[in-house]
């Protein structure tokens, strides 16, 4: 395995940890119960939200460090910080960063929760949704080759982040729909 293939399959996990954590958050914002619905188990929603968010991030954090140590195209750490000049896909680059400052953001205010108080941390907490956006534009259009910008949508990885970006999707229309109901 790679270098290149380590940080791929860190953005990889770090997407389906986002999903996964996106999908239990909508299960919670609508009041879903374990033990009344599929599966009839008594499970810990709150639990399993706060341990895929903490995934989420340190997988989120670790796929772009790894990239410094890629030794061709280079990046440097400015590069990360502020992606705008980054090789190769400067714009999908700083799409990355933008999901990555706001999943930070929505974790540390989550941390926060009982200080920032219950309004100002639920608007904070809705910048999932632009934070999905970005990271699903990201990780579709990256070339995980760093070659010629040119990703191969069809590969196994951009499969897997199409597919968690059809059901984020779906689910984010279903949440909508049951809370206009
Ligand atoms: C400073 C922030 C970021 C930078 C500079 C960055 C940079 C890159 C680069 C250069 C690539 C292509 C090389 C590779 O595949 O490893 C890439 C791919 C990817 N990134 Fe990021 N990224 C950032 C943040 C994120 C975040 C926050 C996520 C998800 C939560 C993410 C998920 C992915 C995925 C899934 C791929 C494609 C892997 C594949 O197609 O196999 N990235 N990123």
């Amino acid at each position: 395995m790679t270098i290149l293939d380590l940080c791929a399959y860190l953005g990889l996990g770090a997407v389906g940890a986002a999903s996964v954590n996106l999908l239990i958050g909508m299960l919670m914002a609508l009041r879903y119960s374990p033990v009344r619905n599929w599966p009839h188990l008594r499970m810990n929603l709150f639990a399993l939200h706060q341990w895929t968010a903490y995934c989420t991030v340190a997988l989120a954090l670790t796929h772009p460090l790894v990239l410094l140590l890629v030794k061709s195209p280079r990046f440097r750490v400015y590069d990360l910080v502020w992606p705008l000049n980054s090789p190769l896909q400067p714009k999908l680059n700083l799409a990355g960063a933008g999901a990555l400052y706001l999943l930070v953001l929505v974790f540390v205010s989550s941390l926060l929760r009982t200080r920032l108080g219950r309004p100002l941390w639920r608007n904070l907490h809705y910048l999932v949704f632009p934070a999905a956006a970005l990271l699903f534009l990201h990780s579709i259009l990256t070339d995980p080759a760093l070659k010629d910008g040119h990703p191969d949508l069809l590969d196994g990885g951009k499969i897997f982040v199409e597919a968690a970006a059809v059901v984020s999707l779906v689910a984010v229309g279903v949440r909508v729909w049951l809370r206009g109901r």
